[in-house]
């Protein structure tokens, strides 16, 4: 495993922490950004996340994989990739897409999974390592442009390895853009990549609505302690005063958005100081603190947000239920 040098070491990310905080909470409508979700222990709590059952969306991607696997496969036929993931890739889905690719390119394949949470991203990469010992691994420690900026330089600087991405976004993550936001980040991944690069990326399709909410409300309050802990984090790194009491975790889906919207609701009126930004925060009793969109898609959104990025929609890979879509996408 080679670790790529990047600007984005520990100091830097507690920077941008400490500016998105004090933005988010000076906020009329109090807001922190699910990036934030990522440390440690909200990686890990990510991952649990993915394996209660009212939470389908993670099963459903897998599914859809492992049925479409060979289709997928063949769509490369007279091409090597390299592959790109935005987000960590400690995941089954990814192995077994990484493993097939590994036995179709005999064994020449280059993986470069992009994430922000440093730690998380190289002890991920090492166990696929364990996993997959042939696999090239190139974890980059950075956000999602400036790693594929990284790699589309690195792979121009090389003569051995294939040039093009295969970049995958999987898990729904594109959600959490509101639709304006969605499309800007797809076009700056549209200026990054070539015309023989390609994008597969995970979409979470409208459904019935108690089906969305209890899979951002786990009996097993797994989401809750993921969204609170966004404030424990904050308690940590910035010396906040939180009381996690004080406060609930509230999931709903708002129908005329088609959003899943996840907030941190104040049960009483409180005021928290947090000592490194030298800021106090009041907070009214039923005030919230919005922490996540989650936006769900059709297949006419998905094929309208790809062409307003200049991409076209060359597949979709669905479930039975139609629950879940992954989408192939490529260049215009
Ligand atoms: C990683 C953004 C796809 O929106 O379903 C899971 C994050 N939040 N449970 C999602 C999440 C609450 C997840 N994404």
């Amino acid at each position: 495993m080679s670790r790529n040098k990047n600007k984005n070491n520990k100091s830097t990310i507690l920077e941008d922490f400490t500016k998105e905080v004090m933005n988010g909470l000076a906020k009329k409508r109090k807001k922190l950004n699910p990036t934030l979700f990522y440390d440690q222990k909200g990686s890990e709590l990510f991952e649990q996340i993915c394996v209660q059952p009212e939470y389908y969306l993670t099963v459903t991607e897998y599914k859809i994989i492992i049925e479409n696997i060979k289709l997928l496969l063949k769509l490369y036929d007279n091409k090597e990739v390299c592959i790109v993931e935005l987000g960590s890739g400690s995941s089954r889905k990814t192995k077994i897409l990484l493993n097939y690719f590994l036995e179709k390119q005999n064994g020449n394949l280059h993986y470069f999974p992009i994430d922000i949470s440093q730690e998380f991203l190289y002890k991920s990469s090492l166990k696929l390592q364990g996993d997959l010992p042939k696999i090239i691994i190139h974890p980059i420690a950075s956000d999602y442009f400036d790693g594929i900026e990284t790699v589309t330089k690195f792979l121009d600087s090389q003569n051995n390895i294939p040039n093009n991405k295969l970049i995958l976004f999987l898990g729904s993550s594109l959600g959490n853009f509101e639709p304006k936001d969605a499309i800007i980040f797809l076009r700056s991944i549209r200026e990054k990549v070539n015309k023989e690069d390609s994008l597969l990326i995970g979409f979470d399709l409208q459904k019935k609505k108690n089906i969305l909410e209890a899979a951002y409300n786990d009996v097993e309050g797994i989401t809750a302690k993921f969204n609170l802990n966004i404030l424990e984090r904050i308690n940590k790194e910035l010396g906040g005063e939180f009381n996690l009491e004080n406060f609930e975790h509230l999931a709903y889906y708002n129908q005329l958005k088609n959003r899943i919207e996840m907030h941190l609701i104040s049960k009483v009126k409180q005021k928290v100081r947090i000592n490194k930004l030298n800021q106090v925060f009041v907070f009214k009793k039923g005030e919230t603190i919005l922490t996540e969109y989650s936006y769900k898609y059709t297949l006419k959104s998905i094929e309208e947000l790809a062409n307003k990025s200049n991409f076209r929609v060359e597949r979709n890979f669905l479930d039975n239920n139609k629950w879940f879509n992954i989408a192939l996408l490529t260049p215009f």
